[in-house]
């Protein structure tokens, strides 16, 4: 019979894993405990690293996981693998002190809290370990803004350093986004009564190795998060973001047609296929940046096979687009309209293609 699980999502923290698993076992004296790693197939071996460490401590799991990304999803499964009561979450990193556990568990375990948070912003607590004034500002940002969102009052909704039943989370599991890191946010906005929190102060440490993944990523996935949750159900966050970026994608696309059928003075369906074909590589590199960020495509081959799956897939869209658009033009539509119609017309077609076929999956 276990006392508690910790889940620890990792992504390229092979340097940390073995000293972090010595601190747990150093915290969690007296306590029967596992540690369960989620790796997103890290490409420093990290999770050959822990089933090497596994293989010699039978506390120690690894789910390896392939072809999927993100903090929260890592999360959610691990918390669904376990035996133990309790759960908590944790970054790998040792930026978060497990030293704080016991007291964690012991609130939740008395009845105190529905969930014990580590907080960076508690009183008594420290976050010299954000990097750069920025971080900070945005995390306060943030903060104010899930505040109104969950209706609970925490110095820390963006906290990745909690504790909660496992019964719990498996109940809230099949209506949490998983989309995103804010896992904490995610468990708290889903519950359907206020969850009782209860802070703990943490002294969130610097990352011992290797580097933070979350940086640059940070405020937009938080957005998306926040999109995910409020209206996710009706347009799915992926289609909203192939939607945003394809509406940039006709702002290029007229401007190339007015510049070759306006300007130029080219024949309507040869400028309208050009600008088909620019708007195109524009909206493959924007959606390989943007939509598909958590698989995006990388280096030179890859990329290329990419744009070259991506045009194919959106060859039939396209063609479509032009042969309508022509038409309608032929029949004294305005050009304007009559481009607008053939890009409506070819843009679902695209999206279901190339989510299935470019980047591998729907969602
Ligand atoms: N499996 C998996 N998949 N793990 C991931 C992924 C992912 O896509 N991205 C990050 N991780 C792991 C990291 O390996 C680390 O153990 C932990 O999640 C936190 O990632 P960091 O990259 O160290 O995040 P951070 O330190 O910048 O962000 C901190 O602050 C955030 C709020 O501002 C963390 O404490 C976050 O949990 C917190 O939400
Ligand atoms: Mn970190």
């Amino acid at each position: 019979m276990l006392d508690l699980a910790i889940i620890l999502p990792t992504l390229n923290e092979c340097g940390n894993i073995a000293s972090l698993v010595q601190r747990l076992d150093g915290a969690l004296e007296g306590l029967r405990w596992e540690a369960i790693f989620v790796d997103d197939n890290s490409a420093d071996g990290t999770a050959d690293a822990i089933r090497k460490l596994a293989s010699a401590e039978p506390r120690v799991r690894v789910i390896q996981r392939f072809g999927r990304r993100g903090l929260a999803s890592a999360a959610i499964e691990g918390m669904c693998a376990t035996t133990a009561p309790f759960v908590a979450v944790m970054d790998a990193d040792h930026q978060h002190d497990p030293e704080l556990l016991p007291a964690m568990l012991e609130t939740v375990r008395e009845g105190h809290a529905d969930v014990a948070v580590a907080s960076r912003f508690a009183e008594g607590a420290n976050a010299d370990g954000l990097e750069g004034e920025g971080r900070q500002r945005a995390s306060g940002f943030a903060n104010a803004l899930s505040r109104r969102i969950t209706g609970t009052e925490l110095t820390d909704p963006m906290s990745g350093f909690f504790l909660l039943r496992a019964d719990l989370a498996r109940t809230l599991t099949p209506r949490l986004s998983g989309v995103g890191f804010k896992i904490l946010l995610d468990i708290l906005a889903t519950a359907p009564a206020a969850l009782r929190v209860q802070e703990i102060p943490l002294e969130f440490a610097e990352r011992r190795a290797g580097e933070s993944k979350l940086d640059r990523a940070v405020a937009f996935e938080f957005l998306v998060g926040i999109y995910d949750r409020l209206f996710g159900r009706i347009i799915p966050t992926r289609f909203a973001l192939f939607g945003t970026v394809g509406a940039l994608g006709v702002v290029v696309h007229m401007a190339v047609l007015a510049a070759l059928f306006r300007l130029a003075g080219e024949g309507f369906a040869f400028s309208q296929a050009i600008a088909v074909l620019v708007a195109m590589s524009f909206n493959f590199w924007l959606n390989n940046w943007l939509t598909y960020r958590d698989q995006r495509l990388k280096g030179v081959g890859a990329v290329l096979r990419g744009w070259l799956g991506f045009c194919s897939a959106c060859s039939i869209g396209a063609l479509a687009n032009v042969a309508v658009a022509t038409l309608l033009e032929a029949r004294g539509w305005h050009w304007v309209v009559a481009a607008m119609t053939g890009i409506l017309l070819g843009s679902v077609w695209n999206y279901a293609l190339s989510s299935r076929f470019v980047w591998g999956r729907f969602r």
